[in-house]
């Protein structure tokens, strides 16, 4: 049996989370933490996502530590916001609790902050901003295609919910980094988010990211390489958030036996490598 803590257990994506593991035979929840002044502090998960007792209580991060000792949890699954996830994540790894974090929008020191701590107590851990395995192999696609042309224009455009905190996404972001190591480009100096005003002609090394935001869009993706005469998109959309909690639960199980002190991938997770 997976026992298995979820950081975040009462939003958007920790609820479903929460109500997958229910249904997995291998795996059970044993811990739910939320932001320390959560108004459901205490109450049973269970009830809270609708499914009655379970018989494990919300409890606040700050009491985070004290609740991996007494549980001991194989796997923190953290679906947070990027200040929560890497305090969680110092608190997992000192704690010897292995990770899977889809929390996105970590700046680069960070990502450090947690590379560190993983690395320094040698846990097992997989990060990724984007666990929905269509979006994976299309990172894969957009790697090949990327080796395949190299003069046509790059540009990204992401859309999602109205409630998203942060822009661009960790996906496009990705998206973008993968397609720049290809061309061998520096996103810092030809990435170039949103445009306004005279902005002149555009150069053939920036990639361009644009952010979308409204209503109740799960996530979409679409990569456009824009040539002469033609362009070509490639899109993903996701319909549902069980898209990312299926990649979550394929994660659980492969964190286990990845290896230590390193940060695993989702194309690790897929075997995409
Ligand atoms: N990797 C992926 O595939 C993927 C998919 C969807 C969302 N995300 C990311 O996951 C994160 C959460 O998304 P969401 O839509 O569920 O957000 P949400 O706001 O619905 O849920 C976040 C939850 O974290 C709780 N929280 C805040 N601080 C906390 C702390 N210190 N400890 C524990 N819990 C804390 C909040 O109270 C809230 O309930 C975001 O960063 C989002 O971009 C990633």
């Amino acid at each position: 049996m997976i026992d298995i803590a979820v950081a975040g257990a009462c939003g958007r994506m920790g609820s479903m989370i929460n109500n997958t593991i229910l249904n997995q035979e291998d795996m059970r929840a044993v811990a739910a933490i939320e932001a320390s002044d959560s108004p459901l502090e205490g109450k049973d998960i269970g009830e809270v996502i609708g499914v009655g007792k379970i018989g494990v209580n919300v409890i606040g991060a700050d009491k985070l530590g004290t609740e991996l000792k007494a549980k001991k949890p194989d796997v923190l699954v953290d679906f947070t916001i990027a200040h929560a996830a890497v305090e969680n994540v110092k608190t997992a790894a000192e704690n010897g609790v292995n990770v899977v974090v889809g929390t996105t929008g970590f700046s680069d020191e960070q990502m450090d902050e947690m590379k560190n701590a993983i690395k320094e107590n040698n846990i097992k851990a997989v990060i990724s901003p984007n666990m929905a395995v269509g979006v994976n192999i299309f990172f894969k696609i957009l790697e090949n295609l990327a080796s395949i042309i190299d003069d046509y224009d790059v540009e990204i455009i992401e859309s999602h919910h109205k409630h998203k905190a942060d822009a661009p996404s960790g996906t496009a972001v990705k998206a973008a980094q993968i397609i720049a190591e290809v061309y061998g480009r520096d996103m810092d100096k030809v990435g170039i988010y949103g445009r306004e005003g005279i902005v002149g002609e555009r150069t053939d090394e920036e990639i361009g990211i644009h952010a979308i935001r409204g209503g109740d869009i799960v996530g979409e993706h679409t990569v456009l390489f824009a040539g002469d005469g033609e362009r070509l998109e490639i899109v993903h959309r996701a319909h549902s958030r069980q898209a990312f909690v299926n990649g979550v639960i394929k994660s659980i199980r492969y964190v286990l036996n990845a290896d230590e002190g390193k940060i695993s991938d989702m194309g690790d997770v897929l075997g995409l490598k």
